[in-house]
Parts: structure tokens; C-alpha cells; sequence
């Protein structure tokens, strides 16, 4: 049961807790600052953030669990930018191991990230077993080549060729994957020592959203510790061909809706590309 309370002795009247409330949970009572429907609390902590004389108690949010920071350590808006532009996906990764601290920054950004409603539903599975980095190569590999037999059986080639061209263009490239495997060569996860898994309940609305917002919080935080990452786009297709099967081989309960390989970079851009001119619409 979520207990909300607010100290009117303490409250100045700023209004805050009113206007910032995404539940209406604060109104202005006959006697002064109430507060309402309490178990509609999405336990977002913006109140008792917000709240400049320690007024309200929450139940979820004891005084060791309020942090108070200075905004003058933010990086700068030019910083920012710089490590926007700068993070890149660096597939080109040593056998080096990423270190735990720095394995956990990354999950910790990861899930610091907002989620719908407040949610915080996702799952987060590091993988630092590298046969298990291994399997999940050989599942995507062996998913994808399942589909390359059927685009190149006799019958079905010409009718794929024509209908899906981008797709029976890819039948060259399925075949030198998995010819480098089989050398020893993984160009799914390549040199990756690490692998992060963000998973959603499965039917959830927003668990594609929530994942792929995570997602970026860990690859910003990874570019700013020196680690390598790249999205394991191509392991996530293979989950969506096979629905399930990655997810119970790792003993996800979700569904994989995100995925990055970690590992320590070879080397680290110092040059970022210009992407396509930008072009917006303001109305
Ligand atoms: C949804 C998504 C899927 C991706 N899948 C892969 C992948 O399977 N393998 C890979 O090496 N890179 C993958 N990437 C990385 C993109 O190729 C890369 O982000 C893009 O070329 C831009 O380069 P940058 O990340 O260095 O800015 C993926 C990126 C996204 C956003």
C-alpha cells in the first residue's frame, strides 16, 4: 500500500507537487496542500524530488533513497553533443575483458532510463559467458540459413527473386556468414566479451519503446567508459523468426527487444561522419 503524506507545516505552497503530479494525486484542500487516490501512484518520485521543503513523505521513496545533485555537475550542452556525434558502433573488438564496474555503469544507465508509466518491467541479462555468446550466433546463423534454403530452393528461387529482391539478395551474404563461422570467424558478435539483453514482458505496449531507450542510455554510457558496443540487430531478427526459442535458451521470461555487444575496442574513433543533411519539419 503506497502512503503519501505532506508536512503543511513544512509545505510553502509552491504548487509543484500540483502541477508536476502526472496522477493528480496533490490538490489544494480547504486546510491546505491534500493529497488523493494514492494507490494510482506510479512511484515516478517526481514529488518528493520536486518538493523544495522536504514536505511530502512517500512510502516508496524513504529519505536513503532521495538524492540530492548538483546541477552544475551536468557535462556541458557541447559535451553532450560531442559524445552524441562521437559514440559509434565499433564492431572491431579485442579478446581484453570489460571490467565489472564498468559492466555495471553500463547496466545501471541502462535501466535508469524512463519507461512508460513508470513501468521499470525490463529485463536486463548480461551475458559474459562466451559460449553462450557463441550459441547466440549459432541460433542466429542457423535461423537465417534455415530461410536462405527456402529462398534458394529450385521452386521457390524465381518467384523470391522476383517478389522479394532485397531479400534474395541477401542469400550471398547468409552463405559467407556462416562459411567464416564455421573457420571461426563470428560476424554476428564478433570479438564481443560481453552481451546485453533488454527484454520485455511479452504483449507489453510500450516494451519495444522502454528497451530501445535503455538501450541508448547503456551505448552512451559504454562510449563514455571507452567500451565498444554495437546492436545485435541481427540476433533480434533471428528471435523474431523464431519466436521464443533464443529467449528460452537463455532463460529470458520476456521477449528480447534489444540487444548490444560489448567488448573492449581495438581502437576508438576519433573522427565522427556527417549523417544526411539534417531536415526537420517545425509546425
Ligand atoms: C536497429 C539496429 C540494428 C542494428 N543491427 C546491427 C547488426 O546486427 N550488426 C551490426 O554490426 N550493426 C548493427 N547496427 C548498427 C548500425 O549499422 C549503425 O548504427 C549504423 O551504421 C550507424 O553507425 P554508428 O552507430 O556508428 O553511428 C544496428 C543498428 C540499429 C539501430
Amino acid at each position: 500500500m503506497i502512503e503519501i503524506s505532506v508536512n503543511r507545516d513544512k509545505c510553502i505552497k509552491c504548487g509543484r507537487c500540483i502541477n508536476i503530479c502526472p496522477d493528480l494525486i496533490f490538490y489544494k484542500g480547504e486546510n491546505g496542500l491534500a493529497t488523493q487516490n494514492e494507490q494510482t501512484c506510479i512511484g515516478c518520485g517526481h514529488c518528493v524530488s520536486a518538493c523544495p521543503a522536504d514536505a511530502i513523505t512517500h512510502s516508496l521513496f524513504p529519505q536513503d533513497k532521495i538524492h540530492k545533485f548538483s546541477l552544475a555537475d551536468y557535462p556541458a550542452p557541447e559535451q553532450i553533443m560531442t559524445l552524441i556525434k562521437g559514440r559509434r558502433s565499433n564492431r572491431f573488438m579485442s579478446s581484453q575483458q570489460i571490467s565489472e564496474d564498468m559492466l555495471k555503469m553500463i547496466v545501471e544507465a541502462a535501466y535508469r532510463a524512463p519507461t512508460a508509466t513508470n513501468s521499470q518491467n525490463l529485463e536486463f541479462t548480461l551475458i559474459t559467458d562466451i559460449e553462450k555468446i557463441r550459441e547466440v550466433t549459432s541460433f542466429t546463423i542457423e535461423t537465417f540459413y534455415n530461410i536462405r534454403k527456402l529462398l534458394a530452393n529450385r521452386v521457390v528461387a524465381p518467384i523470391t527473386k522476383l517478389l522479394m529482391p532485397k531479400t534474395f539478395a541477401m542469400v550471398p551474404m547468409l552463405d559467407r556468414l556462416k562459411a567464416e563461422f564455421e573457420k571461426g570467424n563470428d560476424n554476428v558478435m564478433r570479438k564481443a566479451t560481453a552481451m546485453l539483453i533488454i527484454s520485455a514482458p511479452k504483449g507489453d505496449r510500450f516494451g519495444a519503446e522502454n528497451a530501445n531507450l535503455a538501450y541508448q542510455n547503456a551505448s552512451l554510457m559504454a562510449e563514455s567508459l571507452g567500451v565498444a558496443q554495437f546492436y545485435t540487430g541481427f540476433v533480434l531478427s533471428a528471435t523474431r523468426l523464431k519466436k521464443g526459442e533464443l529467449e528460452k535458451r537463455l532463460g529470458i521470461k520476456g521477449v528480447m527487444c534489444a540487444g548490444m555487444a560489448l567488448g573492449m575496442p581495438q581502437f576508438r574513433f576519433e573522427k565522427y561522419t556527417d549523417r544526411i543533411d539534417i531536415d526537420f519539419t517545425q509546425i
